[in-house]
């Protein structure tokens, strides 16, 4: 369960309005998802995990944006020691980073999730084609290509093709899903569950969650709205678990880039506690005041809850408003639900800023540059 520390008012007809823009939004498939899952993906996604786990000491999870960070949040939060080990590669274009992976890998067996919904996506392609190569010097080609997984656009793109023509095992990113809105998608949940993530009961969370988080979504929309409109134009998201780490990249890129757009959208960053109480925490306390704090308060003990009420008290006493969101369990169903909220309450904030939270122009435009520089 989901609870606030606030309460604001909210116009119900508003969000009726902007919750029906969503649903029938050529991108707003994720809202009705978790209700609506093809329950026959799901069995595919379950065993191509088993077989996975069964063969490999490594999986290999290449991807960027919101075809990565959603289930390394995830994995990290809850299964950061898996059984078959999971290394992230593609999200960057240093030479040293992926050699560390293929090291990583060594002579161990591994398997392949390459993740990219265009699949054209530079980063991943590169990663991809340096984990290809190993697989086939290790297994030869037949083998090789049974051990790549390639989660992508239904019917089109370069990775697409490459995995019809290869005989790949697919998995979809639906068309009316965006990267930052997949995790609950074969995107997110194929990795999770090689990782031992139990993806039903996460699956379970965000369905149930359809539901209950509908008016705290609205309450934390409208709250940023509000706040944004009175100048506080950058939100701090804290967390006092530090498992949670990738948790804040998330909702830092689900949120700059669904409202960072025309010159408007709050500037996301985050910390976890205490580690930056003893670096932002000095520019939370006492620098400029245009942000406002948002702690995700996870089920803790006595000692971290104690802290989180001082760093509460100390920074609304600083002057920052802070908003808390408690979750009520640190499990599957928590994530889960959790999850579906900050989707929708980004969606609807974005909404009432008058932005698009579904395109991404910023990022197609430094894509497209890279590649005419690529090119030359
Ligand atoms: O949210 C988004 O749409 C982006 O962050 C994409 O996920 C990211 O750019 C990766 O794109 P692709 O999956 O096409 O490789």
């Amino acid at each position: 369960m989901i609870s606030l520390n606030f309460n604001p008012e909210i116009d119900d007809k508003k969000i009726n309005q902007l919750l029906k823009e969503i649903a029938h939004d050529p991108m707003g498939g994720w809202l009705n998802l978790p209700k609506k899952y093809d329950m026959g993906e799901f069995v595919r996604i379950k065993e191509a995990a088993k077989e996975i786990r069964d063969s490999s000491e490594y999986l290999v999870c290449i991807g960027i944006g919101g075809s990565y960070l959603g289930h390394r949040a995830v994995i990290e939060a809850l299964r950061p020691d898996s059984e078959t080990k999971i290394i992230y590669a593609g999200n960057s274009l240093s030479r040293r980073e992926l050699d560390w992976a293929l090291q990583k890998v060594g002579d161990h067996d591994f398997s392949v999730n390459v993740i990219s919904k265009s699949g054209t996506t530079l980063e991943p392609a590169i990663a991809f084609s340096e984990f290809k190569k190993k697989l086939i010097e290790k297994y030869g080609e037949e083998e090789a290509y049974s051990r790549i997984y390639a989660t992508t656009d239904a019917k089109q793109g370069a990775l697409h093709d490459e995995a019809v023509a290869c005989g790949y095992t697919r998995f979809v990113v639906p068309d009316n899903i965006g990267g930052r809105y997949s995790v609950l998608t074969a995107v997110g949940l194929l990795p999770m569950a090689v990782a031992g993530v139990d993806v039903d009961k996460l699956l379970e969370g965000a369905s149930d969650a359809a539901v209950s988080v509908l008016e705290p979504a609205a309450k934390y929309a409208t709250m940023r709205f509000t706040l944004d409109s009175k100048h506080y134009d950058t939100e701090i998201f804290a967390s006092f678990e530090p498992a949670t780490m990738y948790f804040n990249e998330w909702l830092k890129q689900l949120f700059g880039e669904s409202e960072g757009k025309n010159g408007r959208g709050i500037l996301p960053d985050s910390v976890i506690y205490s580690t930056d109480l003893h670096s932002m925490g000095q520019y939370i306390q006492d620098g400029r005041r245009n942000l406002f704090e948002t702690i995700i308060n996870y089920p803790t003990d006595e000692m971290n809850s104690k802290i989180v009420k001082a760093v509460q008290i100390a920074h609304a006493e600083g002057g920052i408003p802070v908003l808390t969101i408690d979750i009520s369990s640190y499990d599957e169903r928590g994530f889960g639900e959790l999850i579906y909220f900050f989707e929708l309450a980004c969606a609807l904030s974005a909404k009432m800023i008058g932005v698009n939270p579904f395109d991404q122009p910023g990022v197609e435009a430094y894509k497209t540059k890279l590649k005419e520089l690529m090119a030359e």
